[in-house]
């Protein structure tokens, strides 16, 4: 079975057959989903889809690109919902500094280290997205040498994730892997151990090959796996079994499922 570690069911794409691609995911293989949240809402919508579906888990954050705001409320909200059984981690969270019309670096920073600090005192993994903020991001898991985590969608250096898997945090690698035009992630992928290495589809973006550019859903998981395995020099089977093996242990569902 596969375990998508980053899909966002509670995204408008998804408003048309949310349902019946949920319900499609256990005979496609897929075990377990977990859907991190990006505002206050969307972590509350990341619990219901939890609560309804047997293989979905939740994250619950504020996303660097809509923490545009946020105040005591959205902390109080995100604490409550990190509360829920079904919670596993606290994101996605992070930096990003590609778009211009993000919220200020020094904003999403305090953001992110408000968020750092709830996931410590919850002693939760975090899930971090890091857009060209490599430095920053990398200095905000020094500032926090308590807490564990991903960095979903990896695409920083060798150099830096043999920092971060020195410190043992996870690396996460999704369709990106797959393009042609992928330079360092797969170098990466290489070179991290392969009991390191989570699966995801951050789905809806970031289709695998053949489908780039189309709605992306944990369907298109094994086009991953099989990207992994080729990298690894392993069968894909056996990369299918040892990325879940990694995400049971990273979300501490070990003995759940
Ligand atoms: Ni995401």
């Amino acid at each position: 079975m596969f375990f998508d570690t980053h899909a966002h069911y509670d995204d408008e794409r998804f408003d048309n057959d949310r349902d019946a691609v949920l319900k499609s995911l256990p005979e496609a293989g897929i075990g377990a989903v977990v859907n991190p949240g990006c505002t206050a809402d969307s972590s509350r919508a990341a619990i219901a889809l939890a609560e309804r579906y047997d293989i979905v888990y939740a994250a619950v954050g504020l996303h660097p690109e809509n923490c545009a705001g946020a105040d005591e409320a959205d902390f109080a909200a995100l604490e409550a919902l990190a509360a829920h059984p079904k919670a596993v981690a606290i994101g996605e969270i992070g930096l990003d500094y590609y778009w211009e019309e993000n919220p200020p670096r020094a904003f999403q920073k305090e953001v992110m280290a408000r968020q750092m600090a709830l996931a410590e005192q919850l002693d939760l993994p975090v899930v971090i997205h890091d857009r060209d903020a490599h430095g920053d991001c990398m200095d905000m898991v020094r500032a926090f040498p308590g807490v564990r985590g991903e960095f979903h969608c990896y695409s920083g250096s060798v150099e830096d994730a043999r920092i971060l898997l020195d410190r043992g945090w996870y690396l996460g690698f999704g369709g990106a892997l797959t393009f042609k035009n992928a330079r360092k992630a797969p170098e990466v992928a290489a070179y991290a151990p392969l009991d390191r290495l989570l699966l995801e589809t951050d789905s809806p973006y970031l289709a695998p090959v053949p489908f780039r550019g189309k709605r992306n859903d944990s369907r298109y998981l094994p086009y991953v796996a099989e990207r992994i395995a080729a990298i690894k020099g392993i069968c894909a089977e056996e990369a299918e079994r040892i990325t879940w093996e990694n995400a049971l242990r990273f979300f501490a569902l070990e003995g759940t499922r």
